[in-house]
C-alpha cells in the first residue's frame, strides 16, 4: 500500500464510520471496534440490557458496508435448518433443490442468540468458523464478508441457552452498546426518532462504501499492515499472563492471541497506519479477550470478572517502546 491508498483507506472507514453515526447515537470508538472486527473478518457479539439499540446498530452497520443482510430473531422452536437451509423436493420434475437459508449472506443478524437451544446454536457457530456450510452432504461455501453480529441479552435467564464458553470463542469481539454517556446524548435519540418520523431508519440508510471496496479493506488488513516482532511478543505476553492469572481457571486459548492480532491490525488500518502501533492492541484486549477467560467459580461468586482480569493482566504487561523497529 502506498501513502494514498492508505489514506483513501482511511477515509473509506470513517465515511462507513460516519454513515453508521448518522443514525446511532453513541460512541465512535463502539463504532471503530465494530468495524474493526468485520475488516478482520470477524464475528460480533453484541451483550446489553434491553432497548439499549444493539439490534438498530447491527442493521445499521451492515447496510452502511453496502453487503446483503439477513435477519434471524432465534427462538426456543428454530432449527438448524431454519438457518442453514434445505432440499427441498419439486413435484412438478421430481427432482431436489436447495433452499438457501438466511446464512448465505454478507451480514448475519442473530438477534438474541441465546433464545434458540444449542442445536440450533451450534450450527450457526460452526458456520462462522468454517465459513460454509454443508447440507444433505454437499458442502456449500458462504459469502465473502460473512459476518455475524449476533445480540443477547444477560438479564433474561428464563427459556434462554447461554452460549457454552467454547463457542463464545468464535466471536472476534464481544462488545456493549452501553447507556447514554450523558443527558444531550439521551436527547439527541429522541431528536433523531422525531427526524426519522419511523422507528427503524435503517432501510434509508445509504452505503458508504461498495461492498466490493469493503472486501479490498479487508485485503488491505489481511496483506497490507505490518506486525513488528515487538507486537507479537507484547501479544503473547498480554495472552500467556491471561492464563496464569489466579483467578482464571481456563485462560484464553491460541485462538484467542490470533484475535488479538487480527483486531489490531484492522484498527492500524482505521487510523490510517500500515503497521500495528501497541495502541491498537490495547484498545480491543478487553474486548476479544474477557469472553474467552473462565475464571474459577469462587471468584466468579466474590463478584470477579473477566474485564476486570483481563484489565489487571493489561496493566501488568509493559507496553513496547521501541517505536523505531515497529515502522519499518
Ligand atoms: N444509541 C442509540 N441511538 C439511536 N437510537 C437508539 C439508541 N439506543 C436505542 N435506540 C432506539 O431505541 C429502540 C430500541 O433499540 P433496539 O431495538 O436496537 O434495542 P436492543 O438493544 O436490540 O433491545 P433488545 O435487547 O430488547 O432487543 C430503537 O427504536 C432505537 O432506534
Ligand atoms: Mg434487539
Amino acid at each position: 500500500m502506498n501513502e494514498q491508498q492508505l489514506e483513501e483507506a482511511r477515509l473509506s472507514c470513517e465515511q462507513i464510520i460516519d454513515r453508521v453515526a448518522e443514525a446511532f447515537v453513541g460512541n465512535r470508538l463502539l463504532l471503530r471496534k465494530l468495524l474493526a472486527a468485520a475488516l478482520a473478518n470477524g464475528h460480533v457479539l453484541f451483550e446489553d440490557y434491553p432497548g439499549l439499540g444493539k439490534t438498530l446498530l447491527a442493521k445499521l452497520f451492515s447496510r452502511a458496508i453496502g453487503g446483503d443482510t439477513k435477519r434471524v430473531q432465534f427462538t426456543p422452536d428454530l432449527l438448524p435448518s431454519d438457518i442453514l437451509g434445505m432440499n427441498i423436493y419439486r413435484q412438478t420434475d421430481g427432482t431436489f433443490h436447495l433452499m438457501q437459508g438466511p446464512v448465505f449472506t454478507n451480514v448475519l443478524l442473530a438477534d438474541e442468540i441465546n433464545r434458540a437451544p444449542p442445536k440450533t446454536q451450534s450450527a450457526l457457530l460452526e458456520a462462522m468458523e468454517e465459513r460454509q456450510v454443508t447440507i444433505d452432504g454437499d458442502t456449500m461455501p458462504l459469502g465473502s464478508p460473512f459476518v455475524v453480529i449476533a445480540t443477547q441479552n444477560p438479564i433474561e435467564q428464563e427459556g434462554t441457552y447461554p452460549l457454552p464458553e467454547a463457542q463464545l470463542d468464535r466471536f472476534l469481539l464481544k462488545l456493549a452498546t452501553g447507556y447514554p454517556a450523558n443527558d444531550q446524548l439521551e436527547e439527541d435519540i429522541l431528536l433523531r426518532r422525531i427526524q426519522w418520523q419511523k422507528d427503524d431508519p435503517s432501510a434509508d440508510l445509504e452505503p458508504a462504501v461498495e461492498l466490493e471496496r469493503f472486501v479490498e479493506l479487508q485485503q488491505f488488513v489481511e496483506t497490507g499492515v505490518y506486525t513488528d516482532k515487538v507486537i507479537v511478543e507484547y501479544i503473547t505476553r498480554i495472552v500467556r499472563l491471561s492464563r496464569e492469572h489466579p483467578r482464571v481457571a481456563v485462560g484464553a486459548s491460541p485462538r484467542g492471541g490470533l484475535a488479538l492480532l487480527r483486531a489490531a491490525r484492522a484498527m492500524a488500518l482505521i487510523h490510517g497506519r500500515d503497521f500495528v502501533v501497541p495502541d491498537d492492541v490495547k484498545m480491543v484486549v478487553p474486548d476479544v479477550l474477557a469472553h474467552r477467560v473462565i475464571l474459577n467459580i469462587e471468584d466468579t461468586l466474590e463478584g470477579a470478572s473477566g474485564e476486570g482480569v483481563v484489565e489487571e493482566v493489561l496493566a501488568e504487561v509493559p507496553v513496547p517502546s521501541d517505536m523505531g523497529r515497529m515502522a519499518q
